[in-house]
């Protein structure tokens, strides 16, 4: 039986083996929910990127660029990290480089995985459906806030937990912490995240409607994966 496991933060990504492993890269509030809302609502592909600098660059080569640090839109760039920025006509068949706080930074640190795949509450169903088809070992790699662990991030860890729960193995008490969290926490989701450190820092920001939206359940029917630089749909 394939094992699953969760990392509450890229700073303890060196324990774990991402040979012959699929990660999962979530980052709820707000990288990876804005990723999937981008290729449901027909970008290209979204190029993860570590530094503003290298980001920038990216202008030059025909790419929309976006940038979060903080929380806020970076100036200078095209776009910031609200989802709803990436339902617009203006992004439809483009391609985007990113760069955000945690989000991206925790995709480039998963390289050595097998398979990249990026997640979020929206497409959670798909990412569990595809994962029970590869019956590969998976690691969900959680973004946290700067290296520290966060609740949201482990929150939709212990919801692909529990959603592999009859074909997949835990194997470290991090996956069953995700998993009885989430399963604890599902009645009272957004109740439970209004506490969360991100969302006061996004509150101070006056992005609260956001927060609902990256909670929401199975929105969209997309499987983000990473090939080569380039993070495209594969459904
Ligand atoms: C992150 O990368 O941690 C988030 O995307 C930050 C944000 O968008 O608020």
């Amino acid at each position: 039986m394939p094992q699953i496991d969760v990392c509450l933060s890229p700073e303890l990504l060196h324990l774990y083996q991402l040979e012959n492993t699929i990660v999962v890269v979530n980052d709820i509030l707000r990288a990876t929910s804005c990723m999937v809302t981008a290729l449901s609502h027909g970008v290209a592909s979204i190029v993860p990127i570590r530094e503003l600098d290298d980001c920038l660059k990216m202008r030059e080569k025909g790419y929309l660029i976006a940038a979060e640090r903080d929380g806020k839109m970076v100036e200078g760039f095209d776009l910031g990290n609200s989802p709803f920025s990436y339902m617009e006509q203006a992004v439809r068949g483009k391609k985007i480089a990113l760069t955000t706080t945690n989000g991206t930074q925790a995709i480039k640190l998963s390289e050595k995985a097998d398979e990249i795949l990026v997640g979020a509450f929206l497409n959670k169903q798909s990412i569990i459906d595809y994962l029970k088809t590869t019956q590969k070992d998976v690691l969900v790699v959680c973004s946290g806030w700067k290296g520290k662990v966060n609740l949201e991030d482990t929150l939709f860890a212990g919801a692909v937990v529990e959603g592999l729960s009859d074909t997949f193995e835990m194997s470290n008490d991090s996956a069953l912490i995700s998993k009885v969290l989430y399963r604890d926490s599902k009645p009272k989701m957004l109740e439970t995240v209004l506490q969360c450190s991100h969302v006061q820092r996004l509150k101070r920001l006056g992005i609260e409607k956001d927060i609902e939206f990256c909670l929401t359940e199975n929105l969209y029917n997309v499987l983000p994966k990473m090939q080569g630089e380039e993070l495209v749909n594969i459904l």
